[in-house]
């Protein structure tokens, strides 16, 4: 029997609500498509631990990673820890270290959920979103001066790199070659003078290697509109750091929330493991209660499956996803419904 080493961190917050869902999910699917799935569970890599030990995860934490076939994430983040200190201590570091270089985040509005965009009609909004993980507008590069001084000023690099785009570029027109033959770029070359100039020469420089992906590019403030007037006409949207994330929680709300929206950062000629997390936060606002949704982490633990190897266990959990919101009206609050965590869990496991 096939069997593959997870990681586990549920890190801050609701991670560690809506972890243990997707894990009862997986648990169901390897059974039934015949897998194992040994665990090891990194429950204190954590801000708590941060506040207790001044770090995030230990020094070989990446080490420890190192063998696992993948990694399933929570969130990071606590409201008495700067997120700066926190993201740049546990979950930039596995993207970077693992040159998880694509944040592959898809988006579908499903029957049963209103959409707050009256243009989301269900079945004919799919679509993904392809951002840049390891470089581009999220750097160290720079520094904060004359601290205290009137002139005081901060200086923030965005890092592009002919390597570093190309690469990412390459996997999303193929991606696109291989579901509807679109995608569009997120530019801003009216307004960013040097990477973003340089990012639109790249893109039609890949393009022609994909002649049969029709490809155009977008200013990322029209894009943000054109994602909630036509959202129905993206297939895949590529785009740097910062505008990826950026455009993939528009995506999810446009999805009808969040908490729906599912991430897997890849590398993807597997010389290291890939990490899949809900696209959401630790949400410090209901972090405690149990009301979370878990349909994000429990979308990104079927992305999980299909990465290692196994398409039909994951179509099982995301047809129970289109399941648990076509055919019962048990929602978390998030969709406009009263169930908890566990009972919107347990509906899900019931239709699987
Ligand atoms: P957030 O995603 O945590 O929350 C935004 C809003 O969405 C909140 O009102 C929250 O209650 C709601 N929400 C999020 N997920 C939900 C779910 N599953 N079910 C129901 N409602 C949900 O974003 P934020 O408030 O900007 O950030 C909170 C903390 O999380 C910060 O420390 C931030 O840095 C961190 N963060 C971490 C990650 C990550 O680990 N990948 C991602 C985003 C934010
Ligand atoms: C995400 C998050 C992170 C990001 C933050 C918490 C650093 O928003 O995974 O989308 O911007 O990458
Ligand atoms: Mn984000």
């Amino acid at each position: 029997m096939t069997n593959h080493r997870i990681a586990l961190i549920p890190g801050d917050g609701i991670g560690t609500e809506v972890l243990p869902a997707a894990q009862q999910v997986l648990d169901v699917l390897g059974r039934r498509h015949g897998f194992g799935l040994t665990y090891t569970s990194y429950d204190d890599w954590s801000c708590e631990r941060y506040l207790r030990e001044g770090a995030m995860m230990p020094a070989d934490g990446l080490d420890q990673l190192r063998d696992k076939d993948a990694i399933l994430l929570g969130a990071v983040g606590h409201p008495e820890v700067p997120d700066h200190v926190s993201l740049w201590g546990l979950l930039i570091p596995i993207r970077r270290g693992f040159r998880q270089y694509v944040n592959l985040r898809p988006i579908r509005v499903f029957e049963g959920i209103e959409s707050p965009v009256r243009t989301a009609r269900a079945g004919a909004v799919d679509f993904v979103v392809v951002r840049e993980n390891v470089e581009g507008e999220y750097s160290q590069v720079g520094g904060r001066f004359n601290s205290g001084f009137p002139d005081e000023l901060a200086v923030q690099e965005a890092v592009f790199t002919r390597a570093g785009v190309s690469r990412v570029l390459d996997y999303a027109f193929g991606l696109a070659a291989r579901r509807g033959g679109r995608l569009t770029s997120a530019t801003k070359s009216n307004g960013i003078v040097h990477t973003m100039p340089f990012w639109d020469e790249l893109v039609a420089e890949r393009a022609s290697g994909f002649p049969q992906v029709a490809w155009d590019q977008e200013h990322i403030d029209a894009l943000a509109a054109k994602f909630v007037l036509e959202p129905g006409r993206f297939d895949v949207v590529v785009a740097s750091n910062l505008f990826g994330d950026i455009l993939s929680d528009l995506a999810a709300a446009i999805a009808g929330s969040i908490g729906i929206a599912p991430a897997a950062n890849l590398n993807p000629e597997r010389a290291y493991p890939s990490m899949f997390e809900p696209v959401h936060g630790s949400a410090p606002d209901i972090a405690g209660q149990g009301v979370a949704n878990p349909l994000g982490a429990i979308w990104s633990a079927a992305m999980m499956l299909d990465h290692l190897g196994h398409p039909a266990a994951a179509k099982d959990v995301t047809d129970a996803v289109a399941g648990v919101l076509a055919k019962t009206d048990v929602r978390t609050r998030d969709l406009g419904g009263t169930a908890t965590t566990a009972e919107f869990t347990d509906k899900l496991l019931e239709l699987l």
